[in-house]
C-alpha cells in the first residue's frame, strides 16, 4: 500500500438487518437480528475479508452491500453517496458499482445462456455500447479470466466448477464495478483449483483496481486475500484491523480461538489450540451482554451484563472486548 490514503469507496455505519420469522404454526412471529450493527470502510482496490462461523450474518451483509436488500437501520455509502436517500436514477448507477459473486456458480448462471451471452447481458441491460462493442468487451473479459475464445458459445453445464466460477467473476466485472462482493467464492470448489481462482482474483484486482469484500469462513484463504480483516460473531464485528495485525496479534478471544484452530506450517505462528465450548447461540435468542461470553475462556461476571462495542486498539486495530 502507498503512503497516500486510498479513496474510501464503501462505508458502512451501524448497518442492521432483522427478519420476522414465524416460530411455528400456532406461535406468533419473532425477530431474528441477522446483523446487529456493523461499521467498516473499504478503500479503492483493497480487500476487506469478512470471516466468521455459519449463521453469523455474512451473506446478509453481502445482500445489503449489493442492494439486493435494504438495511433495517444504519447507513451505507458508496463513493460518498448515501444509498438510502439516493434517487432511483442514482440507485441504478450505484447498483452497477457493486457486483456480487456467489458460492455456487450453478445457481448464478442461466443454464440456457452461452458464456458470451451471459457476459454481454449486463451491458445490454444497461444500454452500454452496440452489439459489436459488447461482443468485443465480453471476449476481452473471457481472455482476462483465462477462458479460451472457442468456449464462448458453450453453456454453463459444459464447464468445470472452477471454470464456471471464472465465468461468474467475468460477468460480475463486465460493468467495471468499484466493489466486488465475493460470498465464499471458492468454498464449493475442489481444493486443487481453489488457489487458481484465488490467484486470478488477486491478479484481476491488480489490473482493474476493484475493491473486494471477500467473505469466507476459511482463515487460510482470508490470510492469502485480505488487506483488512473483519471478524464477525452473531451479527457483529468483534475485531477488525489490518491482516497482519489481526493474524499476528489477535486481540479478541474469539479471533484467538478461530486462529488456534487453523493449521499453520510456520511454527512461530503455531499456538495452543483453544477449544470453544458450546454452539453458536441463536440470533433469535441472543445472549445478554457480550454475545460471546458463554463460550469465552476469559469471560468474567461483567461480560454477561454489559454489551461490547468496538474500541480502538492501537491506531489501526479495533476490538469489542473488555479483556483485550
Ligand atoms: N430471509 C431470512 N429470513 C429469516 N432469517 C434469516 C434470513 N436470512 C438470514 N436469516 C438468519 O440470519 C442469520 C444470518 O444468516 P446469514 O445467511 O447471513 O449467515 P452466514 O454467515 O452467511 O452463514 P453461512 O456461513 O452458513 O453462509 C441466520 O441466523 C439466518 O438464519
Ligand atoms: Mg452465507
Amino acid at each position: 500500500m502507498s503512503d497516500q490514503k486510498a479513496e474510501i469507496v464503501l462505508k458502512a455505519r451501524d448497518l442492521k438487518r432483522s427478519y420476522e420469522v414465524r416460530r411455528g404454526l400456532f406461535a406468533g412471529s419473532a425477530t431474528v437480528q441477522a446483523l446487529g450493527g456493523v461499521s467498516f470502510e473499504v478503500a479503492r482496490g483493497q480487500t476487506l475479508a469478512v470471516v466468521g462461523e455459519s449463521g453469523c450474518g455474512k451473506s446478509t451483509l453481502a445482500r445489503l452491500l449489493t442492494m439486493i436488500e435494504a438495511p433495517s437501520a444504519g447507513s451505507l455509502q458508496l463513493k460518498g453517496v448515501e444509498v438510502a436517500t439516493a434517487s432511483e436514477e442514482q440507485k441504478r448507477l450505484l447498483r452497477r458499482q457493486v457486483q456480487i459473486v456467489f458460492q455456487n456458480p450453478y445457481g448464478s448462471l442461466n443454464p440456457r445462456q452461452t458464456v458470451i451471452d451471459a457476459l454481454m447481458e449486463p451491458l445490454l441491460v444497461n444500454g452500454i455500447g452496440d452489439a459489436s462493442s459488447r461482443r468485443a468487451e465480453a471476449e476481452a473479459m473471457m481472455a482476462r479470466v483465462g477462458l479460451r475464445p472457442e468456449q464462448a458459445a458453450r453453456y454453463p453445464h459444459m464447464f468445470s466448477g472452477g471454470q464456471r466460477q471464472r465465468v461468474a467473476i467475468a460477468r460480475a466485472l463486465m460493468l467495471k464495478p468499484e466493489v466486488l462482493v465475493l460470498d465464499e467464492p471458492v468454498s464449493a470448489l475442489d481444493v486443487s483449483i481453489r488457489a487458481q481462482v484465488l490467484n486470478l482474483l488477486v491478479q484481476l484486482q491488480r489490473e482493474l483496481g476493484v475493491a473486494y469484500v471477500f467473505i469466507s469462513h476459511d482463515l487460510s484463504v482470508v490470510r492469502h486475500m485480505a488487506d483488512e480483516v473483519a471478524v464477525m460473531y452473531l451479527g457483529r464485528i468483534v475485531e477488525r484491523g489490518p491482516r497482519d495485525a489481526v493474524f499476528e496479534h489477535p486481540a479478541h478471544p474469539y479471533t484467538q480461538a478461530l486462529l488456534s484452530a487453523t493449521p499453520t506450517v510456520d511454527p512461530a505462528l503455531r499456538r495452543e489450540r483453544i477449544i470453544l465450548q458450546g454452539e453458536l447461540p441463536s440470533p433469535l435468542a441472543p445472549p445478554s451482554g457480550c454475545a460471546f461470553h458463554a463460550r469465552c475462556p476469559k469471560a468474567e461476571a461483567r461480560c454477561s451484563a454489559e454489551g461490547q462495542v468496538l474500541r480502538a486498539l492501537g491506531d489501526q486495530q479495533a476490538v469489542a472486548c473488555f479483556k483485550a
